[in-house]
Formats: structure tokens, C-alpha cells, sequence
């Protein structure tokens, strides 16, 4: 977040775009959904899509502004729709380290945000995210401010100590329970369930379900009548200040244990959407990194990962 506030606003684009596509996958692309989180609380913000796929929406033109996103600069789907963002025309920033795409930058003087290099993509979360919306609000459709950005570093500064503590108790539940965990919030802090649910599957090594209210009412909330197997426990984000949001969560633990699913509520804190946002993803990638340790594995190894990437050519490419 320090190194993402430095650089806010260096870059920034001259026309007011018709749309904000954001294009990345993984830990990359994930910075999309939260930006899409921010602006879609915002009233009159641009509007904004979130592209993970090697094609690019259709109907991104000339008119849209497109952040091309990879931590490492080198992931095959992302090139794939940058390409087809180049051969639209449309006004492209991209946010990578290294690789491919800072090579791109550079040669075609396409503005670009570069993050620090070395470190495993999903743990530069706040960087690339300061980084897209520093560009944003230097282009005039301003989601978050400065001010705003550099106040959430100050809480989550102050927040650390009771986040590292509160993961360790969460880590410490999922690795008794050993069972298969959900993550389950209400809107708008789906995103958290995303970013949760890759920071346990890429960190501790287990799938893991989202369950979103309100959406989950409409369907899972039947797949928790009939289940073939109950031995799963249930982590729940919830926002204390949202009423709405605590209603919603009460109904989904009733469910839970109805079904018999064991849950631990986890309060975020935050002053604005973005404290939260990011006060929770702190909690639940600590979390994660605590639980692989617990169970003797490391964190930053992503055996499969390597291996799709080594035949993603093929697949693409056919
Ligand atoms: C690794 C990680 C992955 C990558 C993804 C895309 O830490 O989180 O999900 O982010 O494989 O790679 P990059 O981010 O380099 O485009």
C-alpha cells in the first residue's frame, strides 16, 4: 500500500473512458473485483467489467480504457486479451513487474504502472490495487481519493497486531476441524469470498466453496437441505455496521447448522468499504499462510499452477 500511494496519480489517461475494463488472471485478476466492489458503491461512478479470460469482451472499444494486469507480465490468457485490447485501439494501462508486458510498455510507450519484482503475484494485492485506482483518479472519474487511500494504510497499520492474532485463531479452528471450509459473506463483500477462497486454495492447499447472500437464498441455500457428506465448516464475513448484512448472516447460520456445519463469524473493521475490503483480505490471507503452516506446507509453492502454465500454450494456442 506504501509503495502503491507513492506512485498514486502518476499515470492517468486524458479522455473520460466509457467504460473501465479491468483484464487479469489469479492474484492479478483478482484486483479487478475489487475495484468493481468500490464502484459499484459509488454512486455515478464509470462503470466497470472485469475480464478473466484470454478473450476480450466484444464489446470493449476505442471508447473504454482497459488495465491489462499480471504480476509477472507473462500470463498467456492476459497477453491474449491485451493483444485484442491493442488491435481495438482502446487506451490501455498496464501493471506488471517484469516480463512480456513491461517490454511491451516500454517499446510502445504504453503507460504503465510497474509494482515492486520478487514477490508472489497474489501478495502484491495492495500495490496493483493503489496502482489502478491511483490511475483512475488521475483520470478524472475519480473511485477513491488519495486522502482515502492513504487513511486505509493508517488503519490497517493500526489493525495489524489484532489481524495477525485473529488469523491465527482461524487457522487454528479450520486445521482442528480438518473439514472442507466456505467462505460465506453478504454484499458487497463477495470479493472477500474470492480473494479468501484463491488465498486458501493457493496458501494452504484446499478447495474451498464461496456462499454469497444475497444470491446463496436463491440456490445453494437447497444444496445445504440434501448434502451427501455435512463434515464442512463454515467461515462468515460479516460487516457489524450493515444491518441488512448481520439479518442476512443469522439466516445463513441457522441454515448451517440445520445442516450441521459448525461456523466461526469473523467482524470486519473499517471505517470506509475500502478499510474493510482490505482489513478482511489482510485477515484471511494471514489466515491462510498460518493454516499451511500448521499443516507443514508452503505457502508460496503452487505445484499446479506451474503445471497448467507449462501446457497453457497448447490449450490457448488450439
Ligand atoms: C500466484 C498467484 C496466481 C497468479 C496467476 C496469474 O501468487 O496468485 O494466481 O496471479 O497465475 O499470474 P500473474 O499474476 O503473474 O499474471
Amino acid at each position: 500500500m506504501e509503495r502503491g500511494l507513492k506512485k498514486w496519480g502518476e499515470v492517468g489517461v486524458r479522455e473520460k473512458p466509457r467504460i473501465v475494463v479491468i483484464t487479469g488472471m489469479g492474484g492479478s485478476g483478482c484486483v479487478g473485483d475489487y475495484v468493481y466492489a468500490l464502484a459499484r458503491m459509488k454512486d455515478n461512478s464509470v462503470p466497470v467489467i472485469v475480464s478473466k479470460d484470454y478473450k476480450l469482451p466484444g464489446f470493449v472499444s476505442e471508447k473504454d480504457l482497459v488495465f491489462v494486469i499480471s504480476y509477472s507480465g507473462n500470463t498467456l490468457e492476459t497477453i491474449s486479451a491485451y493483444k485484442q485490447a491493442l488491435a481495438r485501439n482502446t487506451n490501455i494501462v498496464i501493471i506488471t513487474s517484469d516480463g512480456y508486458l513491461a517490454k511491451e510498455a516500454e517499446s510502445r510507450g504504453i503507460p504503465l504502472v510497474k509494482v515492486i519484482e520478487g514477490i508472489a503475484p497474489r501478495t502484491a494485492l495492495p500495490e496493483m490495487l493503489y496502482g489502478v485506482l491511483g490511475v483512475i483518479d488521475a483520470s478524472g472519474i475519480s473511485i477513491v481519493s488519495k486522502e482515502e487511500a492513504a487513511n486505509a494504510l493508517e488503519f490497517i497499520k493500526e489493525n495489524m497486531k489484532y489481524a495477525m492474532e485473529e488469523a491465527y485463531r482461524i487457522a487454528v479452528e479450520i486445521n482442528e476441524k480438518k473439514k472442507d471450509l466456505v467462505i460465506a459473506t453478504h454484499t458487497p463483500f463477495e470479493v472477500l469470498a474470492i480473494r479468501g477462497k484463491n488465498e486458501f486454495n493457493e496458501n494452504a492447499k484446499i478447495p474451498v466453496k464461496t456462499d454469497v447472500s444475497p444470491e446463496w437464498a436463491h440456490n445453494d441455500i437447497v444444496g445445504w437441505e440434501e448434502p451427501y457428506r455435512r463434515d464442512w465448516f463454515a467461515l462468515l464475513v460479516v460487516d457489524p455496521e450493515d444491518k441488512a448484512g448481520m439479518k442476512l448472516i443469522e439466516f445463513m447460520k441457522i441454515i448451517y447448522s440445520e445442516a450441521g456445519i459448525e461456523t466461526y463469524t469473523v467482524e470486519l473493521k473499517g471505517r470506509t468499504l475500502l478499510e474493510k475490503l482490505l482489513y478482511g483480505s489482510l485477515l484471511l490471507g494471514l489466515a491462510s499462510v498460518k493454516l499451511a503452516r500448521l499443516r507443514g506446507l508452503d505457502p508460496l509453492e503452487t505445484r499446479n499452477i506451474k503445471r497448467y502454465k507449462s501446457i497453457v500454450k497448447e490449450i490457448i494456442g488450439s
